[in-house]
């Protein structure tokens, strides 16, 4: 991490600009170079990320590893990182359960993402689920109709995809059904990755 990522995770760890530091252990900032030639954009930490402070490294994480795997991608090449930083949760029982940031706590936390995307200077930017696309490419936006398309003329970077949410794929109830949607995942990141070559 560069000098001015590592200032910027240091400013965020101390972020009060909306209310979910209160309840999470952490900020978990991005991850990876700067630059980098591909970063990817995900919605906020998991309770492994709370805990342990780094993105994609749960669940989620596990399923994003074997797809970048598959579609060729070290992970150590790419900027990971998240539309939120901290870990909004509802309790059940013992277990801390993913709760949606809302659209206060999103823009409350874009200025951090703003610098990122900045020092990181991606080729390709590739949002994973709702939450990134309406993020930064408005809420009209259709991740189910529009996935896997190399969205052009953005401000954002030379090349945008957006594709399905790792988290997704695991609630997917039937195995075949999990298989497909794990496939469009792969195939969005085989995408970005030729938009590189
Ligand atoms: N889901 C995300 O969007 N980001 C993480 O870091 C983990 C799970």
């Amino acid at each position: 991490m560069n000098a001015t990522l590592a200032s910027l995770k240091a400013s965020a760890a101390d972020c009060r600009a909306c209310d979910l530091w209160s309840r999470a252990t952490r900020a978990v900032f991005g991850e990876g170079p700067a630059p980098a030639a591909m970063m990817l954009i995900g919605e906020q930490p998991g309770d492994e990320e709370d805990r342990s402070g780094r993105p994609f490294v749960g669940p989620a994480g596990r399923v994003l590893d074997r797809a970048l795997t598959e579609a060729g991608i070290e992970r150590a090449d790419i900027y990971v990182t998240n539309v939120v930083k901290h870990f909004k949760w509802k309790p059940q029982g013992k277990r801390r359960i993913h709760d949606r940031p809302n659209r206060t706590e999103v823009a409350a936390c874009h200025p951090w993402l703003a610098s990122e995307l900045e020092i990181v200077r991606p080729q390709v930017l590739v949002l994973l689920g709702a939450t990134a696309a309406h993020a930064l490419l408005g809420q009209a936006f259709s991740v189910s109709r529009e996935r896997g398309r190399d969205l052009l003329g953005t401000s954002l970077a030379p090349h945008v995809i957006a594709t399905i949410h790792p988290s997704a794929i695991l609630r997917v109830p039937a195995d075949a059904d999990r298989e497909v949607a794990l496939g469009h995942l792969r195939s969005d990141l085989s995408s970005a990755s030729s938009l590189l070559q």
